[in-house]
């Protein structure tokens, strides 16, 4: 950090509107961009924090082919999927954009207008891989090949994820069209490249990597690979109908290259946060500029390792040859998160979606931020299991951080009614507890100082542990010197130590802000006190004498097995469909022969609300359901404890089959069936109406 900086402009990588968001996003790129945004904003600097869809690209035309609708479609649908999500895990972004509004394109259009003045594009005419079958040239992931540095069979016409090598079309070995598995013939075509060899020998780009020796080790890796073997010409614009169009004349029918127009997006989005209502007052007062174009601005962005590359280097270079930007001063690049050992996969539905993580685990979106963080894949892939999950929030969050600070309050509303009444001054002559006592405050000093370094230093993983060693001192403060023990020898010495124990419970309100924002608001509730400043992480009293606390309530609940359970037999759900199903399309659309009406009306389906449900004992997945069907009450046995816990249930509105002869499950009639709608993987979801109906009423 430059010790004149006046403010931070921090991104976090923008994301294909393409689908939902899992785990491994929020683990790479979006926690760790919002606990460090947190505590810049927590020690007073000024901060904006951008984000936004990415809704360019292949990667968004191909989901609208899979769908069977437009990309417009497909980006309507995602961005706000995905803007909630990141809400809902906590993750404040000062403005969330979309590279489809007209800021944007405006935006993109006129910094590659400035280029193309500047002469600084090499306008050529190349050969390119066209798919006869589908009428459309090739370009970026609408080509798969080998990759001819790693040798995976699976690069993409842009990049090789494996070994992250960018790359063109004709650089793949055994080229393949995407959308037909057809080889590909070369047509010709015009372009325009941004001579990247050229700019590489430039004086300002020479200065610039200067930079990356105080960078993290695998960005520095990656980048040196790339200088050292020189860097090539790369096309910035493309024959393709979706994205942001070419603004020259002699480019119709072209757009911008994806990777071209999408980091333009951050500047985009700093545009529109300024011009927006009801953004956060640090994006008011300043002009977009003063963010992009003034030195004093440190330029930080946040990414996954796939990304390395464009935001290293290809941006930079857009950045340095149009001129008045400034250009990133850190690139912290996470590695990738994997799941119960494999990579995480959309297209194999293998990943923990935040949603579906939300619906099982309602308001513990700090657990997961916690265990995250713990696995961040700073220096290399890291990996996330459910059993980790449980040790981690278990051992850690209950045993260590919520049991210190419930044992705290549930001890002051014992002994003083929860009102702060003493500072300790008079503390015990009892040596043995000042000894104690001395320890305990130099650990949290100490913690305290070492999380605040690794904060700047955005060693996130090593922070939050020095966070947690400040409940640990805590802890132990307590277990040496027993209060609970010593009330009724030395009740002076208790209400020293109590008030001791909550000036940590106040600076672990604090300092949980970055990594725990839910947690934190809930203890400083807790404390009494209205709000918690960063700089009093330093101050000795934090909780005042008179201070009224709440009445005691726990941080966190214990994990259970069964919860777990539930979370990887999902998986191996998942794993059994992929294995029977090796490809990635599922035979949804396979339907069963024709019925006739007659047929169909044999069928009597009638609305029920379920009253009542319970788990079958010893039977992983059944729930022993009592519906109301108006006329009279059902026992109906459903295989669905996987996916609905019973109290979701209760009160439902299901739809019944109703004449299905009875049988028995388990020495227990069923009488009926529930209708559920889901595809090979994945959650079932009961089938009701759509308004409240009364139970009975027939479905037709
Ligand atoms: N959409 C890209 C991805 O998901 C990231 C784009 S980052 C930006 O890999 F800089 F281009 F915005
Ligand atoms: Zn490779």
């Amino acid at each position: 950090m430059k010790a004149n900086t006046k403010r931070y402009l921090v991104t976090a990588a923008l994301p294909y509107a393409n689908g939902p968001v899992h785990i491994g996003h929020l683990a790479g790129c979006y926690l760790p961009a919002d606990v460090y945004v947190r505590y810049l904003r927590a020690i007073g600097k000024d901060v904006l924090f951008i984000c936004g869809s990415d809704e360019h690209g292949v990667p968004i035309t191909i989901k609208a082919k899979k769908e069977g609708i437009t990309p417009q479609q497909v980006v309507d649908k995602y961005d706000g999927i995905m803007k909630n999500a990141f809400k809902d895990f906590g993750i404040d972004f000062s403005y969330y954009g979309r590279t489809s509004s007209q800021v944007h394109h405006e935006t993109a259009q006129t910094f590659f207008k400035n280029l193309y003045d500047k002469g600084v594009f090499e306008e050529e005419v190349t050969q390119q891989y066209y798919d006869e079958e589908a009428k459309q040239f090739l370009a970026d992931r609408y080509i798969t090949g080998t990759c001819p540095r790693c040798g995976n069979p699976n690069a993409y016409g842009d990049q090789c994820e494996k070994c992250g090598t960018a790359l063109s079309p004709t650089d793949l070995i055994n080229p393949k069209s995407a959308l037909s598995g057809a080889a590909p013939v070369l047509r010709e075509t015009k372009n325009w490249f941004l001579p990247m060899g050229k700019i590489q020998d430039s004086p300002a780009f020479q200065e610039y990597i200067k930079r990356f020796e105080h960078w993290k080790s695998n960005i520095k890796g990656q980048c040196a690979s790339w200088l050292n073997e020189g860097l090539q010409s790369r096309a910035m614009t493309r024959d393709l109908d979706w994205g942001v169009p070419v603004p020259i004349d002699g480019a119709e029918g072209k757009v911008l290259y994806v990777w071209f127009d999408a980091p333009i997006g951050y500047i985009s989005a700093t545009k529109e946060a300024l011009i927006a209502r009801g953004q956060k007052p640090e994006a008011r007062s300043l002009a977009w500029q003063d963010w992009w174009q003034n030195e004093e601005t440190e330029l930080i962005h946040f990414i996954g390792k796939d990304n390395i590359v464009f935001h290293a280097i290809i941006f930079p270079m857009m950045l340095l040859t149009h001129g008045q930007y400034i250009l990133p001063s850190n690139v912290p690049a996470n590695e990738f998160l994997n799941l119960e050992g494999d990579k995480i996969s959309t297209s194999r539905n293998w990943a923990v979606w935040l949603h579906e993580y939300l619906h099982d685990f309602p308001n513990k979106q700090d657990e997961l931020r916690y265990v995250l963080t713990s696995i961040a894949p700073e220096t290399k892939d890291s990996e996330f299991t459910w059993k980790d999950y449980q040790t981690r929030v278990n051992s850690e969050l209950v045993s260590i951080f919520g049991n210190f600070v419930n044992r705290v309050l549930v001890l002051c509303e014992k002994y003083y009614g929860g009102r702060v009444t003493d500072d300790g001054g008079r503390m015990t002559e009892d040596g043995r507890v000042m000894e104690v006592r001395k320890h305990c405050f130099e650990q949290v000093a100490a913690s305290i100082v070492e999380m605040e370094q690794c904060l700047g230093e955005v060693k996130l993983r090593d922070a939050q542990a020095a966070f947690i060693n400040i409940a640990r001192a805590g802890n132990k403060y307590l277990a040496d010197t027993e209060p609970w023990k010593l009330a009724k020898t030395d009740e002076e010495a208790v209400k020293g130590i109590l008030f001791d124990a909550l000036q940590i419970c106040g600076k672990l309100a604090i300092a949980a802000a970055p990594f725990l924002p839910h947690t934190a608001a809930k203890l400083t509730q807790l404390l009494g006190v209205r709000e918690l400043k960063w700089n009093q992480l330093k101050e000795e009293v934090i909780i005042a004498v008179g201070t009224q606390l709440a009445k005691p309530e726990i941080l966190y609940k214990q994990v259970e097995d069964e919860e777990i359970n539930v979370q990887l037999a999902r998986l191996e759900a998942i794993k059994k469909a992929n294995q029977a199903q090796p490809s990635t399309t599922s035979n949804l659309n396979e339907l069963k022969p024709h019925i006739s009406y007659e047929d169909f009306e044999k069928l009597d389906l009638r609305v029920g609300k379920v009253i009542a449900a319970e788990k079958v004992p010893k039977a992983d997945k059944l729930l022993n359901l009592t519906v109301d069907l108006g006329f009279e009450q059902r026992t109906i046995l459903s295989g669905i404890a996987e996916y609905y816990k019973p109290e979701e249930l209760v009160g439902k509105l299901v739809t019944v089959v109703a004449n299905l002869a009875p049988r028995k499950i388990r020495g227990i009639e069923s009488q009926g069936m529930l209708l559920m709608a889901g595809n090979d993987f994945g959650k079932l979801y009961s089938v009701g109406p759509e308004q409240d109906i009364e139970p009975g009423s027939v479905v037709k």
